[in-house]
């Protein structure tokens, strides 16, 4: 629509430009409220991601210096409130920036353009995460490295309180007392055609695709001859055997993996693991011991939530660890220590590999916790570690079925609900595949650990209603076939998912998928594939933008 929109020849030429995809905060999404926003004489034109929450307050101060306003954004007020700076002190953009980053509360990635400095553009950012990037006679600035690494890999970080300007191939730096200030020049090394599609018709079904390769990566940063060493993620021996509690906290996907986090350390290394989500415990006023450690796991290291838990264990004062993807990035900065999932950059909205990879750690510090804590011994130490290894190869085999779900997708692309049953890991796969299918498809879909079914959810079950039963944990399988016959009898229609072996699964299923045999605790990675599969080939079906579903941004830097 903006194509259509942008190019009837209405379209403005130039080589200098600032552009957002707004997240609606303030205001509804509508043209109106669309980015950029200007001043009321279209000198001051600027762009904004985050939210500022004195935007009443000064939009009622803008409106008696004889300001109007169009939209119900506060974008417009920040805009504007720059503007006035601008004309009151008349001392140039960085100035005027600098007086109205004193006066904002809120959050903010500013970019704006001033008619009187062409060919500039000029940044501020307050806790909504910025970067920006430097080429032959190009510059750039986004929200994350992914967004510009098909034009350039010389990335700064612009930090907190900060300003800068940006010209053809140049960036300068200021404080917010206007000073310029000096910033490294970090080079990325992810690979240019990791950001494209590669003959995939989309990032997601390569991404999902590439995860053999990103998982064999991650675990084998840590795999040295036949032993996991976390020491440079601050893991040594020491603060394993001394840790008292892990607390893994996180958003979405990434929470879901502090589920299946949770049930492995607890068993392989008997350590109490507590698991929130970000926007719960920043609030929720957390007791947190200086022995113990709390993980934040973010593929972006931007989510908003995640930062402030970040923030609130810190502040507590005890240790943290960041599981996250994008290096550099805000959560990589600010916490303790750091375990790079080695994903690359990932485009879907919808996770998959970076998911799998923040499996893939948490895999490594179960069993590293389990060796030092004396819960295993060495030999199943090495027979883990060998599982470990050979995880990568399976993931790529439970690939391998893909034709069959794509069938079974079509045939149930038009349903209206779907429920995901399962019990301990295969609750948490079931929340992944329930998140996975509801978030392209638009279908409305349900998790459930399956022994809940009886105390309220049986009674949704009615003749076609499709439940998807995931049961790979051999001391669970039985109570969850019996789960399943209820459903059964009540109409549903069931498709159930496995391992290799668990062929009876055959009697009550109608439609049943295997995925190939690991050590149980590693199931998670196999078992979640046909869900991507079955995610992806619903939301194709329904012929809906697979890659960009509605509503929702890659990384949320807002609360
Ligand atoms: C779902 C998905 C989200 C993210 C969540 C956290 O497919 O991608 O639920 O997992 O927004 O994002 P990060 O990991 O960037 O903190």
């Amino acid at each position: 629509m903006l194509e259509e929109k942008t190019n009837d020849g209405r379209a403005l030429k130039g080589e200098c430009g600032v552009g957002h995809t707004r997240w609606a905060t303030h205001g509804e999404p509508s043209e109106v409220n669309a980015h950029p926003h200007c001043s009321d004489d279209m000198n001051v034109i600027g762009v904004h991601n985050g939210i500022i929450e004195n935007y009443q307050e000064l939009k009622e101060k803008m409106i008696r210096k004889g300001y109007s306003f169009y939209s119900q954004t506060d974008t417009e007020v920040l805009i504007k409130t720059v503007d006035y700076y601008y004309k009151k002190y008349r001392m140039g953009p960085i100035d005027a920036l600098a007086k109205t980053m004193v006066r904002v509360r809120g959050s903010y990635a500013l970019a704006v353009m001033f008619k009187d400095y062409p060919g500039e553009i000029y940044a501020a950012r307050k806790d909504s995460p910025m970067i920006i990037g430097v080429s032959e006679g190009e510059s750039y600035l986004a929200s994350d490295v992914p967004a510009i690494l098909q034009y350039c890999r010389s990335v700064y970080y612009i930090g907190n309180l900060e300003m800068a300007k940006l010209s053809a191939g140049e960036a300068v730096f200021y404080n917010i007392d206007g000073d310029e200030i000096k910033k490294p020049l970090t080079e990325i090394t992810w690979d240019a055609e990791a950001a494209e599609k590669g003959g995939y018709e989309h990032f997601m079904m390569k991404e999902i695709h590439e995860q053999p390769r990103a998982v064999r990566d991650t675990l084998g940063s840590a795999i040295h001859d036949g032993a996991i060493d976390l020491a440079a993620a601050g893991l040594t021996h020491e603060v394993m055997r001394g840790v008292t509690q892990l607390h893994f906290v996180a958003c979405g996907s990434a929470y879901h993996v502090c589920m299946a986090a949770k049930y492995i350390i607890e068993d392989l290394a008997r350590l109490p693991v507590q698991v929130d989500l970000d926007s719960e415990f920043r609030y929720r006023k957390p007791i947190l011991r200086s022995d113990e450690l709390v993980v934040i796991i973010s593929q972006s290291g931007e989510t908003a939530d995640s930062l402030a838990a970040l923030r609130e264990a810190k502040a507590q004062g005890v240790p943290t660890l960041g599981i996250v993807n994008v290096v550099g990035s805000s959560i990589a900065r600010e916490a303790d220590n750091v375990f790079y999932t080695l994903a690359g950059p990932e485009i879907a909205v919808a996770t998959t590999k970076a998911y799998s990879t923040q499996l893939a750690a948490c895999y490594l510090i179960a069993v590293q916790l389990a060796k030092a804590r004396e819960t295993i011994d060495s030999e199943r130490y090495a027979a883990l570690i060998a599982e470990l290894e050979a995880l990568p190869e399976k993931i790529a085999r439970a690939l391998e079925d893909k034709e069959r779900l794509q069938w079974f997708a079509s045939k149930y692309a038009g349903v209206h609900d779907v429920f995901f049953l399962g019990r301990g890991l295969d609750y948490a796969v079931a929340l992944e595949g329930s998140l996975k299918m509801k978030e392209i498809s638009y279908i409305h879909s349900e998790a459930y650990a399956a022994g809940e079914l009886k105390h309220g959810t049986i009674s949704l079950i009615e003749n076609g209603t499709l439940v998807i039963s995931i049961a790979t944990q051999t001391a669970l399988y039985e109570k969850m076939v019996s789960n399943m016959v209820e459903v059964k009898a009540r109409g549903g229609y069931l498709m159930g998912l496995t391992s290799s072996g668990h062929y009876s699964m055959e009697d009550t299923a109608d439609f049943t998928v295997y995925v190939p045999v690991t050590d149980e605790h590693f199931m998670a990675s196999l078992a979640v594939v046909p869900l991507q599969l079955m995610g992806y080939y619903i939301s194709m079906a329904r012929g809906l933008d697979v890659d960009k579903p509605r509503n929702l941004a890659k990384s949320v830097t807002v609360e």
